[in-house]
């Protein structure tokens, strides 16, 4: 059990969306156990729920929330407010992949226009809203969830990576406008970790993804999990990063800064 003083989230209110699952839920936890009252908000209801009653019913609350739906998504941030008083950090997580087609004459418009729905259009409308309560009270954090495909290509399908380039867009976008009332916008840049949207994605059990990802990634001796990414959140929204707005963090272990031209750094002595 943590101490108050060592809860780095005490007396705060979250609004996680995707929260039922993957890295939404391990941070849904993680900011629980920081002090942070937290609302849940996603469309699986019954692992929302489940969640829910882990966490415990006093500091937590489903919603559900599509959030795709203006409405949705504006019921659950006055759900935040009528319960808790406030909103203080909306973690905008929520995405989804298309099926894995490589060529782009493969992909269909319907699946494009799907993952700019929830990866694009959510985030709009969950910042949106989070605005909408943070500017009168002249505070407030706003993170995202992007990831790698936010800035090279070749790691994720067409619309991903394009969902994930306006996800940073409209971090920084956001972050000049908001800027002026205290409210920092921030995004989350993960690689790749199992949770069941990887899984789906490449199509391989738990285990065989971490060794793919292990052996294609550039930081090698760990492997990322949920909760790596959760503890980035946490820093991203805590006082700890309180000059920090408008930036996208990387948590990938170099890998989108590698040049993959050069081999430059050979160690024949460690028969690399
Ligand atoms: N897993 C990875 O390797 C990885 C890497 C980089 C970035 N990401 C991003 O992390 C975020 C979370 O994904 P995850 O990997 O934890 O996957 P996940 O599938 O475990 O969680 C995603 C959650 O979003 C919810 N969701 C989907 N559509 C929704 C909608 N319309 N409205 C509300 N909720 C909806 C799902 O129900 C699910 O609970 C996504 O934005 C994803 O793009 C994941």
């Amino acid at each position: 059990m943590m101490t108050s003083s060592s809860r780095r989230l005490e007396g705060k209110v979250a609004m996680i969306t995707g929260a039922a699952s993957g890295i939404g839920e391990c941070t849904a936890k993680l900011f629980a156990e920081n002090g942070a009252k937290v609302v849940i908000a996603d469309i699986q209801d019954q692992l929302g729920q489940k969640l829910c009653e882990t966490i415990g019913s006093s500091n937590s609350i489903y919603v559900h929330c599509d959030v795709t739906n203006e409405e949705d998504v504006k019921n659950a941030v006055d759900i935040a407010v009528s319960t808790y008083g406030k909103l203080d950090i909306m973690f905008c997580n929520a995405g989804i992949s298309d099926p894995n087609k490589q060529r782009i004459i493969d992909n269909e418009k319907t699946d494009f226009e799907r993952v700019i729905g929830i990866n694009v259009t959510g985030v709009f409308l969950s910042m949106k809203h989070a605005a909408r309560v943070m500017v009168p009270a002249k505070s407030g954090s706003i993170i995202s969830t992007a990831s790698v495909s936010s800035n090279v290509g070749g790691a994720a399908s067409h619309a991903y990576c394009a969902s994930k380039h306006a996800v940073n867009g409209l971090t920084k976008n956001l972050a000049v406008e908001l800027g002026q009332f205290g409210i920092r916008v921030n995004c989350l840049s993960p690689y790749a970790m199992v949770t069941p949207l990887a899984t789906s994605f490449v199509g391989l059990e738990a285990e065989a993804l971490e060794n793919v990802v292990n052996m294609l990634g550039n930081l090698k001796g760990v492997t990322l999990k949920t909760d790596d990414v959760a503890k980035a959140a946490l820093f991203l929204v805590s006082d700890e990063a309180k000059y920090i707005s408008g930036q996208n963090l990387f948590i990938d272990g170099g890998f989108s800064i590698v040049n993959p031209s050069f081999n430059m750094f050979k160690y024949p002595e460690e028969g690399v």
